[in-house]
């Protein structure tokens, strides 16, 4: 099959700009962005990471997807397509999508079984101490739970850009937004009286969220908002990994890239800041100040069903309907995942889509079933470089996350800020007529700014 003249594209950039944010819209947006807000003093930590979404974030993204554009060709082959010496950069870039998969279908497996739970009316019981550790401890569900999220991504993926893609994004996201929507209004409204007569609303916790918090701070302080703001950024924006590059490959040419990168973040932003809106002052409200310190699977599995118990009948229905919206932002991002690496193989060894999907499911479902395994059969308490205990699944987060996407986006910066030139990128960006704006600050990113920041995130989480 002659890749070049059949190769798939997203109908409009509708399509694109909606899968692009399904991507983009993940775990991450729900589980961390809320917790580092809430640590990071509010208001301040939403400025700082508004500030870099419009420059780290627009350079690394808008890179990414115009070298895709550009080469139409996946990530493993792209690199090499722009520079024969740079090809390795290609291999990097898409061992990260395949680190990533098999944990990312385990977690989406916990939220399958949370969803399932909440829906057949089980709140409290997911609510009782050592419910979760109970759960991913078996040896039986969470492999269940994987295999059915696994098999619902291989699906879509199979299915194609058009149909399974992009037609699953177009239904998934804006129903996702709606869900968010709903629930953070419902999480203004609530207030409660705790044992010791204390009310708290939930309109205070927004308070906590929104209104920026000077106190105590220093230089050291502020630097350390700005490392995690970054970090947060990094992975929210799913690149480093392939993912825009392959998304960008099905970009009409007459797409304008701009507007399009600009949605992108607007939605990944806005879908974060509700996300702290829906539990920031739910957990205020129910558990005070200090309900905000976990993150992770933590804040989701455990905190936030007691939350939700704690809120009566309607915290049944509230808790369906956020495991049900984690689960689109969950599901959107594993295709993206899953459609890198297919695309991958596709492109490199002339696989056709069935057979480089089948493949790919089949390593991630081996995978993942060590991953599960963690937790019970091969289970073992590692200490990582950064200083926290890990399991398998932490340690894989860990080796993608923290050391090899950096260095794919430190790559990538070095390749076309100093050898093919920015002027690359800005040329792929305005050929259609569209102008690209921020120029010279895109120059400067790329160049300078960008890879010091991306080298002083390698090296906070290298333990340095
Ligand atoms: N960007 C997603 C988030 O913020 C996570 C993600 C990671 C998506 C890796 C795809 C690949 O949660």
């Amino acid at each position: 099959m002659d890749n070049k003249t059949k190769r798939s594209s997203f109908s409009g950039s509708i399509g694109f700009v909606l899968a692009a944010a399904g991507s983009a819209v993940g775990l991450g947006n729900i589980w961390r962005f809320p917790y580092l807000a809430a640590k990071d003093g509010g208001g301040m930590f939403l400025l700082v990471y508004i500030i870099l979404a419009l420059t780290f974030g627009f350079t690394l993204l808008i890179t990414e997807v115009a070298i895709g554009r550009k080469t139409k060709q996946s990530p493993l082959t792209a690199y090499g397509r722009l520079h024969k010496r740079w090809s390795w950069l290609g291999t990097v870039a898409c061992l990260v999508p395949v680190l990533i998969l098999p944990y990312y279908c385990a977690i989406g497996g916990w939220v399958v079984k949370y969803f399932w739970v909440f829906l057949t009316g089980g709140c409290s019981a997911a609510a009782q101490d050592g419910y979760f550790t109970g759960f991913i401890t078996g040896q039986f569900e969470p492999v269940l739970t994987m295999m059915i999220f696994l098999a619902a991504v291989a699906f879509v993926v199979f299915r194609g850009v058009n149909k399974g893609i992009e037609a699953s994004s177009k239904v998934l996201m804006p129903l996702l937004l709606v869900f968010v929507v709903v629930i953070s209004i419902f999480s203004l409204t609530i207030s409660h009286t705790d044992e010791s007569g204390v009310t708290r609303t939930g309109v205070e916790g927004f308070g906590v969220y929104v209104i920026p918090n000077f106190d105590g701070m220093t230089v050291q302080s502020f630097l350390s908002v700005l490392v995690d703001a970054m970090g947060q950024l990094f992975f929210s924006l799913s690149v480093a990994m392939g993912i825009m590059i392959a998304y960008g490959s099905y970009l009409k040419d007459d797409a304008n890239l701009k507007s399009s990168i600009n949605q992108i973040e607007i939605f990944d932003t806005v879908v974060a800041f509700l996300a702290g809106v829906m539990i920031i002052p739910a957990v205020y409200t129910f558990g005070g100040a200090e309900g905000m310190a976990s993150s992770g699977p933590e804040l989701m599995f455990v905190t936030l069903p007691k939350v939700f118990d704690k809120m009566g009948a309607i915290g049944g229905v509230m808790g369906t309907l956020f495991f049900a919206m984690v689960l689109f932002a969950a599901l959107t991002s594993a295709v993206s995942i899953l459609e890198a690496i297919v695309s991958s193989f596709m492109d490199k060894f002339k696989l056709s889509r069935t057979k480089a999907t089948a493949v790919e499911t089949l390593t991630a479902l081996a995978v993942g079933l060590i991953v599960c395994f963690g937790y019970n059969i091969f289970y073992f308490n590692y200490q990582l470089p950064n200083g926290t205990n890990a399991q398998i699944l932490d340690i894989l987060d860990y080796a993608s996350n923290n050391l090899l996407m950096p260095i794919v986006a430190i790559g990538t910066c070095i390749l076309v800020g100093w050898i093919l030139k920015p002027k690359t990128i800005i040329d792929e960006v305005e050929k259609t007529g569209c102008k690209m704006g921020r120029k010279r600050l895109y120059i400067v990113m790329i160049k300078f700014v960008a890879p010091v920041l991306l080298a002083i995130l390698l090296l906070k989480s290298m333990g340095v």
